[in-house]
C-alpha cells in the first residue's frame, strides 16, 4: 500500500457480491454496513485510507479478509505460543532454572522453543510451484501445490547439532517457525518482542512457577492450523 493517504475514506462497494463476503458470523459485519463509522489512527484505518500504486483502495472484501487475517495471525498464534513456550520451559525444571540464573538467555530461548515446537502443528502455508523446482532427491513439478513441514525442517540434523535436544543457548538458530521468503510472517518482530517480554516478566514476577500437572497430561486443540494448548494449569 502506498503511504500517502487521502484525507477521507473512499466509499467502499457496499453492495459487494455475497460470494466475496466472509460469513457474517466470522466478521460480525452485516452486508451493506460500513466497516468502520469513521477512520481513526489505527492500522485498519490506514488500510482503508491507503491506495495501491495505481491509486486504487483495497476492496471491502479485501479489507475484511485482511482484518481477519491480522487478528487471527496476530493474536491466536502469539497467545497460543506463550502458553506452549511456558509449558516447554517448565516441563523440564532445569530449563526454567537456567533462565532464572541467566536472563540474557531469554532471546535465544524463545528462538529455540520456536524451532523445537513451531506453534504446535508446524504446518506450513501452501505454496504453488509456478515452474519445476529441483530439490535434493526430488523434483516438484510445475503446477504442484506443496506444504512445507516446518516442524520436520526445524529438526533437520544437517542444519542443527542434536536437533531433538532443546538447547536454550543455541545460536545461530535459522529455524522456519515464521516461514521463509517474501511471504514469511509479517508479525515476526512483534511476536518475538511479545514472547521475550512475557518470558522476562514471568521469570521476574513468578520465579516459582511450575506445572500443576504432568507434561504428558497437557492437551492440545487439534484440527486447527495452530494447535495451542487447551489449558496450562500452573502453580507458584
Ligand atoms: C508465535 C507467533 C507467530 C508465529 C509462529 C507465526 C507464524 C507464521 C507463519 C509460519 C506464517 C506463514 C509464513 C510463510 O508462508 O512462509 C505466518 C504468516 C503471517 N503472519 Fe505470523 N506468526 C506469528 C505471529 C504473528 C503476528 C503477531 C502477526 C501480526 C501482528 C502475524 C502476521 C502474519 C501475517 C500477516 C502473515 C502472512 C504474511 C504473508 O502472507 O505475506 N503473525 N506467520
Amino acid at each position: 500500500m502506498a503511504d500517502a493517504a487521502p484525507a477521507t475514506a473512499p466509499s467502499y462497494p457496499l453492495t459487494a457480491p455475497a460470494a466475496l463476503e466472509p460469513p457474517a458470523e466470522w466478521t460480525g459485519l452485516r452486508q451493506n454496513r460500513p466497516i468502520a463509522p469513521a477512520p481513526g489512527d489505527d492500522l485498519i484505518s490506514r488500510l482503508m485510507l491507503g491506495t495501491d500504486n495505481d491509486g486504487e483502495p483495497m476492496s471491502r472484501a479485501g479489507l475484511v479478509a485482511t482484518g481477519q487475517a491480522l487478528l487471527l495471525a496476530g493474536h491466536e498464534t502469539t497467545a497460543g505460543f506463550i502458553a506452549m513456550m511456558t509449558a516447554h520451559l517448565l516441563a523440564d525444571r532445569t530449563r526454567w532454572e537456567r533462565l532464572l540464573a541467566d536472563r540474557s538467555l531469554i532471546r535465544a530461548a524463545v528462538e529455540e522453543v520456536l524451532r523445537f515446537d513451531p506453534n504446535g502443528s508446524g504446518f506450513g502455508m501452501l505454496r504453488y510451484a509456478h515452474e519445476d523446482v529441483e530439490l535434493p532427491g526430488a523434483l516438484v513439478p510445475e503446477g504442484t501445490t506443496v506444504v512445507c513441514g516446518m516442524a520436520a525442517a526445524n529438526r533437520d540434523e544437517r542444519a542443527w547439532d542434536q536437533p531433538d535436544t532443546m538447547d536454550l543457548s543455541r545460536t545461530p538458530n535459522p529455524h522456519l517457525a515464521f516461514g521463509a521468503g517474501p511471504h514469511s510472517c509479517l508479525g515476526q518482530p512483534l511476536a518475538r518482542t511479545e514472547l521475550q517480554a512475557v518470558l522476562g516478566v514471568l521469570l521476574r514476577r513468578l520465579p516459582t512457577l511450575a506445572l500443576a500437572v504432568e507434561p504428558g497430561q497437557l492437551r492440545r486443540h487439534e484440527g486447527m492450523l495452530t494447535t495451542p494448548l487447551r489449558e496450562l494449569p500452573v502453580t507458584w
